[in-house]
Order: C-alpha cells, then structure tokens, then sequence
C-alpha cells in the first residue's frame, strides 16, 4: 500500500467520534490522533497551574512550554504531558467543563493546529475534533462530519462514565452537551461546522462497528481513485 490518505472526522461532542477514529485507524494500520484530547490536556495544565482560561496569550505560552504525546495502547489512546499521564485526569468534569473556554481562543487554536498539522504528515492518519476537515486538513482525501442525537449521545456518555466509574445523571450529561454544541458551533475561531466536501453520517441508529465499517468504504474508495 501508498503512504495512507488523510481521514479527518468531525462532528459534535460525545458523538462517537473517538471510539469510531481509532477503529478506523486500527483496521487501516494508520496513525490516530484525538486533537480534542490535546484542548483537554492544556485545559487540565491550565487548571493546575491556576491560569485565567480565557487568557489567550497566557494559555499560547503553556502550550509551547508542553510536550503533549499521543500514544496507542491497549486501553486505548494515552495521553501524557511532559512524560506524565493524564489520560484519566483530562476527562474529569473540571476539565470537561472548562474546555470549550480552551477552544475558543483563536492563537490557542492556530498554535494547535499547527502541531496537528505536523503529526498528520508522516503517514496515514485518522484525526477527529471539530475543525480538522474545515482548518486542520483542509487536503484531507476523506472528510466526515458525524453526529447523533443530543439523547443518544447523553446516553453513551453515560454508559462511558459507568465503565470509568465517573458518577453522573443523563440530565447532567444531556445539558453538559447542549452547552458544548453551543460553544463548540457559535465561537468566532474555526466553530464547528461541517466541511463542504465531507460525508455526512447520523449515526443515532448506527452500531460503532457499522459506523467504522461505512468509513473504511469511503476510505477504500478514496484509495482507489
Ligand atoms: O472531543 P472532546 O470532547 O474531547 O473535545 C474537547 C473540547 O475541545 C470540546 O469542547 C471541543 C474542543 N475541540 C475543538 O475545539 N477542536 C478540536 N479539533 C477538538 C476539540
């Protein structure tokens, strides 16, 4: 096979997106990188070291200060700040609800976004987040924009929590992603949004392996051409 295509998969929180990325990557033999991970551990550093999340500036400096690595596992993707894990901690509820301030200042953007770039150009690559076919990979030979419904999304949220042992309502959870759809669409620096040349899946009634097996069609597709 050639170097690999670039996949990019975007779409609103809680929709899948990672679970579904790293299948994809997995049964392709391609790099995965969860760009939403890498908001959530400078948000988890911010919060460590007491920065104002809305303080651009402040915030750009801490991301040049820190190796953020991505790394597969068995349980799935690890995450490490300066050689620390932080998997777990990144996805606590603190973090979770300062992230999208994180996300939305437009030089925290630019800068992670250029450090995206550069750990998709080696080889074949899945990367899911929000921008990645509409400002990270505009190139991308396959785009997908995935959503699911605000309760089917609440729902495997929650069963997510359950398995990680984090306690939480679906009522919590369903207004936790309503906020975030807000943050995530309305922000002035690359919002959410679904790329004009990206393939468009609802997957409310969709299994994550018919999910991922739809992608690799795409992908395969995409190879051939
Ligand atoms: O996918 P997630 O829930 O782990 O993402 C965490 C936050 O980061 C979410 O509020 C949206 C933001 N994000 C972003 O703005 N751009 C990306 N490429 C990835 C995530």
């Amino acid at each position: 096979m050639t170097k690999g295509i670039q996949i990019a998969i975007d779409g609103p929180a809680a929709a899948g997106k990672s679970t579904i990325a790293r299948m994809t990557a997995e049964k392709l033999g391609y790099t995965y990188i969860d760009t939403g991970a890498m908001y959530r551990a400078l948000t988890y550093c911010a919060l460590e070291g007491h920065i104002d999340i809305y303080d651009d500036e402040a915030l750009s400096r801490l991301l040049d200060e820190l190796t953020i690595d991505l790394l597969p596992s068995p349980q799935g993707q690890l995450v490490k700040v300066d050689g620390t894990d932080v998997s777990d901690a990144i996805r606590s509820q603190e973090v979770t609800a300062s992230v999208s301030a994180v996300a939305a200042q437009p030089e925290v953007r630019r800068r992670m976004a250029e450090q995206q770039r550069r750990l998709a150009s080696s080889s074949g690559v899945v990367m899911d987040g929000r921008d990645i076919g509409t400002a990270v990979l505009p190139e991308a030979e396959l785009k997908i924009f995935m959503t699911a419904s605000v309760e089917e999304r609440a729902e495997r949220r929650y069963a997510e929590n359950v398995r990680r042992g984090i306690s939480s309502t679906m009522e919590e959870l369903c207004e936790d992603i309503r906020r975030r759809d807000k943050a995530d669409t309305e922000r002035e620096a690359s919002p959410l949004q679904q790329a004009a040349d990206a393939v468009f899946i609802d997957t409310t009634s969709m299994s994550i392996g018919q999910v991922a097996d739809t992608i690799i069609r795409h992908a395969e597709e995409r190879m051939g051409q």
